[in-house]
Formats: structure tokens, C-alpha cells, sequence
């Protein structure tokens, strides 16, 4: 008898959730009928592509015939200026999230696990689990990581630790004293994963230099292209870690996993300083409006370093989308999060900003009505 679907899956497989992307623009229009969307739910760049990038990407195209340069010679050896290390220390990959898997897939056996704190990155958990390992998280405190709470759960079969620094979705950050008490602590049997896909948009002075651990424990650092850099659709992302550590990572690397578009543009793009600077400027500045609004509101939030808000609307967040979508808003109900009366908004352009705010006033009004 032939077997069914589920009959030939892994179980493992079978019990997990699958990751929930914000909704596109294009669907949302199609679904409702409507001319005009705003996005303000995966934290990506509202300013577009850099200009720098595009331009590389244009001048790329006919070369489209050709496969990619599987070792990414210019751009690691960009990067190495960029940090002042060595192209051995970078590993690039088709977005981080692709990194992730290759860091599981590279140091953690099945069975082993894979510790981070309970309402972060959803990608460390589905990641670990497609490759057959244990998630153990351990809850935030304040809504951010508390690494008190995660040195208790290191185990003799804690094999990764992943900490996004800024942490997705709260906003919130480990500051430069917890890590380093944090670091000192750990066992070398132990590899740390620092997750910084939102460090271009820190406006603090306490936030970690993370290179400094480079040399001396088994830490990787993530970055990528897809948020201040504009690149979200390209997936494109990097990671930094000692020589020894990248050369492991390689090997389970599919030999043309980046792009070539993505390749050339990550090069221009870090050239774009205009461009950054634009970006960290639009995004500060709308940060303080949607403050200021939500306390005028007066709906609480948690104040944030990176490019989105987590906002506690006091109300069932999925409804609440469903009626901002109506508008022409997308934004991050947080139900998949166990967050439910809390939406997550990435900071837009001026415009977008005060479309959202408008919105979410109406369909609160409505609410009390
Ligand atoms: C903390 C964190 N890490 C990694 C990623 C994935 O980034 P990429 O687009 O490079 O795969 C995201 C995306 O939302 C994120 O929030």
C-alpha cells in the first residue's frame, strides 16, 4: 500500500508550526481591493533599495548566464576591510536565516540543544528542530533576554546559544557589562551566537562591542543586508567568527547559496554611507513621533534600539491587524509570539508613520464605540 504524506515525514517535522512571514503588499492588495498598502511589519528598509546597490545590481544583469563566484572573494575581502580582520573570518549566506541553519547543521548533533530565551527570533526554534535538535528557552525578563535565566539552562547537552542583540521582537538589548559577565562565565564546550541583525540602528552607548570576543571564545556574530542595507529581497547576510569556526561552517555550505545580484550589491551598499545615514536618520526620527503618539494614546510600548516598536494595543492583536489591513496597514500581530494584545510596527517613513498612527486611532476608536 502506498503511504501517505505524513506516514513518510519525520515526526519532527510533522509537530512543527511553520514561520508566518508578514504579509505582502501585493497580496494584500489583491485580497482587498485596495490601490495603496503600507508594509510596516517585517523591518525592512522604508527608504528602498541604497542607490549604490542598485546600480551595481543593473550593471550585474548580463552576467545573469553565469553561476555566482561560490567563495565570494570580493565581497569577504570587503568585509575584511570593512572590520579590519581576514576574508577567513567571514562566512556568507542567503539571508542569516540561512546561516542559522548552517551553524545547527555544522555544530549541534540531534538530540542535542539548541538554548535562547522564549519569545525571540521564532527562526533559532523552527531551525533547530527541522534538524532534529532540542530548543530549550528560557523566559525574558522585562522583555528582554535575561541571561541569568539562560545560564541556569546550560546543560551538558547545550550545544548553541542564540542571543539577538538587539532582540526581535521586544526592540530591547543586552548592554556591554552583561555580556561580558556573561561571556567569562561560559564553558568553552559552548558555542554563542550573537544575532545582531539590528546594530546599524542602536542609538546607545552601552551596546556590546561583539568583535572583541572574536579571539578567544567559539562566538559568531550574524549581520545582514536585509534591514538598514535595504536588501531584504536579494537574502543576502554574513557572519564573523574566529578562522577555525568559519572553515567547520564552509563545509556544510551549499557551493552557490548567494547570488551574484546579491554578491555585487552587498558591495555597493557598503559603500552607500549616504545611504545609512539616511536610514538610521528617518528611522530615529519616527521612532520619537510613534512615541510620542502611542503615549498621547496612551498605549503602552516598549522602547526599542532597533527599527520596529512592540506595542501593547490592550486588545486581541489579531483582530486588531484584520482592521488595520482594511486601511491599507500591515503590521505584526504577535499571537505566534504569545504576545496577544501586542502588535509589532517597524518604524516607516515620516508619511507612513503618520498613516499607521491615524489608523490605529480610528480602529481603536471604533473598538470603543
Ligand atoms: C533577529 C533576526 N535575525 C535574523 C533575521 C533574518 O535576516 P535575513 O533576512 O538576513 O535572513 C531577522 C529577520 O527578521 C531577524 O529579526
Amino acid at each position: 500500500m502506498v503511504k501517505s504524506a505524513t506516514e513518510l515525514a519525520k515526526r519532527y517535522i510533522l509537530e512543527l508550526t511553520p514561520y508566518i512571514a508578514g504579509k505582502p503588499i501585493e497580496e494584500t492588495k489583491r485580497q482587498l481591493g485596495l490601490k495603496k498598502v503600507i508594509k510596516l511589519a517585517s523591518n525592512e528598509n522604508p527608504l528602498g533599495v541604497s542607490p549604490k546597490a542598485l546600480a551595481a545590481i543593473k550593471k550585474a544583469l548580463v552576467g545573469l548566464n553565469r553561476y555566482p563566484d561560490s567563495s565570494a572573494y570580493y565581497l569577504k575581502r570587503k568585509l575584511a576591510r570593512y572590520y579590519n580582520l581576514k576574508p577567513e573570518n567571514f562566512i556568507i549566506g542567503n539571508g542569516s536565516d540561512e546561516l542559522i541553519d548552517i551553524i545547527i547543521k555544522t555544530f549541534v548533533e540531534k538530540g542535542e540543544a539548541v538554548l535562547t530565551a522564549d519569545t525571540t527570533f521564532l527562526e533559532y526554534g523552527i531551525i533547530a528542530r527541522v534538524n532534529g535538535c532540542r530548543l530549550v528557552a528560557a523566559p525574558l525578563k522585562y522583555f528582554k533576554y535575561d541571561l541569568e535565566a539562560i545560564a541556569k539552562r546550560i546543560n551538558k547537552e547545550t550545544k548553541a546559544i542564540f542571543i539577538a542583540n538587539p532582540n526581535n521582537p521586544t526592540g530591547t538589548y543586552i548592554t556591554n557589562k552583561e555580556l561580558e559577565n556573561f561571556v567569562s562565565s561560559l564553558d568553552s564546550g559552548v558555542l554563542l551566537i550573537l544575532d545582531e541583525a539590528y546594530d546599524a540602528f542602536i542609538d546607545v552607548r552601552d551596546f556590546p562591542n561583539s568583535l572583541q570576543y572574536l579571539n578567544h571564545k567559539n562566538i559568531i556574530i550574524l549581520k545582514t543586508f536585509s534591514k538598514a542595507y535595504g536588501l531584504a529581497g536579494l537574502r543576502i547576510g554574513y557572519a564573523i567568527a574566529d578562522s577555525g569556526l568559519i572553515a567547520c561552517l564552509e563545509k556544510a555550505r551549499q557551493p552557490f547559496n548567494v547570488n551574484l545580484l546579491a554578491q555585487v550589491a552587498a558591495i555597493a551598499a557598503l559603500e552607500d554611507k549616504k545611504f545609512l545615514v539616511r536610514t538610521r536618520k528617518v528611522v530615529l526620527e519616527g521612532k520619537d513621533y510613534l512615541y510620542d503618539n502611542l503615549k498621547k494614546m496612551g498605549l503602552a510600548y516598549v522602547p526599542s534600539v532597533a527599527n520596529f516598536i512592540l506595542v501593547d494595543v490592550g486588545k486581541d492583536s489579531l483582530d486588531l491587524f484584520k482592521d488595520m489591513l482594511k486601511f491599507g496597514v500591515i503590521v505584526r500581530d504577535m499571537k505566534q509570539y504569545g504576545l496577544n494584545n501586542f502588535i509589532r510596527v517597524t518604524i516607516g517613513t515620516k508619511k507612513e508613520n503618520e498613516k499607521f498612527i491615524k489608523v490605529l486611532k480610528k480602529v481603536l476608536r471604533k473598538e470603543k464605540q
